[in-house]
């Protein structure tokens, strides 16, 4: 069968793809989520199996992603009916498509919200507003901006307002050089922070809390199988896979490019970034006594204290929310992306209406975040189920979409390729060179191993068997 063409434009190079895959693997999950998730669930067992799950079930989903999205073209929601039509299967399958589209409003909806805290912080500490404060000064700045809902909203959409416009510009401009020059600055950001970290006289405590498996941590009722449902989630999440953002930066992706290695260098990249992250923010959190289990506020109740006494800390913390409110732009794109691309297909929308309409309905969801943090913080919608006790909107929305949607999109996408897809096609498609075994590995992975292993966990950590 000849290559389709994707109507959208294409990336110009391999290259381009994985930067732009990377821009939407590393953003706030890296920085933001996984430092308080890790302390939420007492570090090591948490980060192990998370690590354990990139590597396992992530870089497998990523690269049949990749290829489906490649050989559709199209929006995922296309994109499946199309592949599906192909390979002689029910056009039902756009079904996964649409359910990555609801994820990706919902997530974006408190991506966006938390984005916004970021860009707030960006002016915050360039004002020096950090500067000399004690670790307690730091966390009551924090916990008054978050109590303020007008504030929230109006950086909830000055950030939404930006990825509407770069979405509605196209996938290819802005994009690139974003990415090609802020990611590696990012990067350097980050290692000078860990080597800040090492000199607070608490770097080997916050190694050991990453990375030794203290189940000690999680001796309350069903926090292990929290910690592992958590684990799983964060992978999905932090590598931007099961809702068909990556199947939607596939469909531009030049053909005959390798899909393995470009999947395995985004997510060590990704994997990279979070783990610095970490080893930056733990040292610093036991070095002012700080509790690692704070909860969405972590970083900004934590990094600022090192911004404050640092000299020149204004400067370097400035750039430091600068970088990181670049690397949620890069990701909240991708979460859109499916949406837009489904529009303009679709209804021959403009790119530009199309972002215009996504972002209008993810800023509304993003209302219940907004309030989540104050008017709302002791709403918990589901209260009544044991599970969900302490759960506000933002809690459930950020559970819903992680916990059970990206995984359950994950495993579809697996099933798919690797139980419905010929085995010639998809063989053809990834073509990996080099190991001979790399094929059956990737079979074996998707086909066995990633199905069997998610149904495993969301029966023990969603039913709590
Ligand atoms: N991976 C991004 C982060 O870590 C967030 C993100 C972007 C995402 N696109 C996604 C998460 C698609 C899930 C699905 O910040």
């Amino acid at each position: 069968m000849s290559e389709r063409e994707s109507q959208h434009g294409h990336w110009s190079s391999r290259t381009m793809f994985i930067l732009a895959a990377t821009g939407s693997a590393v953003g706030l999950g890296n920085i933001w989520k996984f430092p308080y998730m890790a302390g939420e669930f007492g570090g090591g067992v948490f980060v192990l199996f998370y690590i354990f799950c990139v590597a396992i079930i992530g870089i497998p989903i990523m690269m049949a992603e990749i290829m489906l999205g490649r050989k559709g073209r199209h929006s995922p929601i296309n994109t499946m009916r199309l592949v599906a039509e192909d390979e002689g299967q029910s056009k039902w399958w756009q079904a996964l498509g649409w359910m990555g589209v609801v994820a990706g409003f919902l997530i974006l909806s408190f991506y966006s919200v938390i984005a916004g805290w970021t860009l707030a912080y960006v002016f915050r500490v360039a004002s020096g507003l950090f500067e000399g404060q004690t670790a307690a000064g730091v966390g009551s700045i924090f916990s008054e901006f978050v109590s303020d809902p007008e504030r929230l909203l109006f950086w909830h959409t000055a950030f939404m307002v930006l990825t509407v416009y770069v979405v509605g510009g196209g996938v290819r401009h802005g994009l690139e050089r974003a990415v090609k020059y802020l990611m590696p600055a990012l990067l350097i950001i980050l290692l000078l922070m860990v080597g800040y970290a090492m000199n607070t006289g608490y770097f080997a405590q916050g190694v050991k809390f990453m990375f030794y498996p203290n189940f000690e941590a999680l001796k309350a009722e069903g926090a292990i199988k929290d910690a592992i449902l958590g684990g799983m989630g964060q992978a999905f999440f932090s590598l931007s896979l099961g809702m068909g953002a990556i199947m939607a930066y596939g469909a531009y992706l030049p053909p005959k490019t390798s899909i393995a290695s470009a999947a395995i260098s985004i997510a060590l990249m990704d994997t990279l970034v979070a783990l610095l992250a970490g080893l930056a923010i733990f040292p610093i959190i036991f070095a002012n006594g700080l509790e690692p289990a704070s909860g969405p506020g972590l970083i900004f109740k934590v990094l600022p204290i090192a911004f404050g006494q640092m000299p020149g800390g204004s400067i370097f913390g400035t750039l430091f929310f600068v970088l990181l409110v670049f690397a949620a732009w890069t990701s909240s794109i991708s979460l859109v992306e499916p949406a837009v691309a489904y529009l303009v297909e679709k209804r021959g929308m403009s790119r530009r209406k199309a972002a215009g309409v996504c972002g209008v309905v993810a800023w509304l969801l993003g209302i219940f975040t907004v309030f989540s943090f104050n008017i709302w913080s002791d709403v918990h919608p589901l209260g009544m189920f044991a599970v969900f006790k302490d759960k506000t909107f933002f809690d459930l929305i950020d559970f819903l979409t992680s916990n059970v949607l990206l995984p359950l999109g994950g495993v579809l996408v697996a099933v798919f390729v690797a139980w419905l897809m010929k085995r010639e096609t998809s063989c053809n498609e990834l073509n990996i060179t080099g190991a001979t075994c790399g094929y059956p590995l990737w079979r074996l992975l998707t086909r066995y191993v990633s199905p069997v292993l998610v149904l495993i966990i969301f029966i023990v950590g969603l039913l709590r068997l």
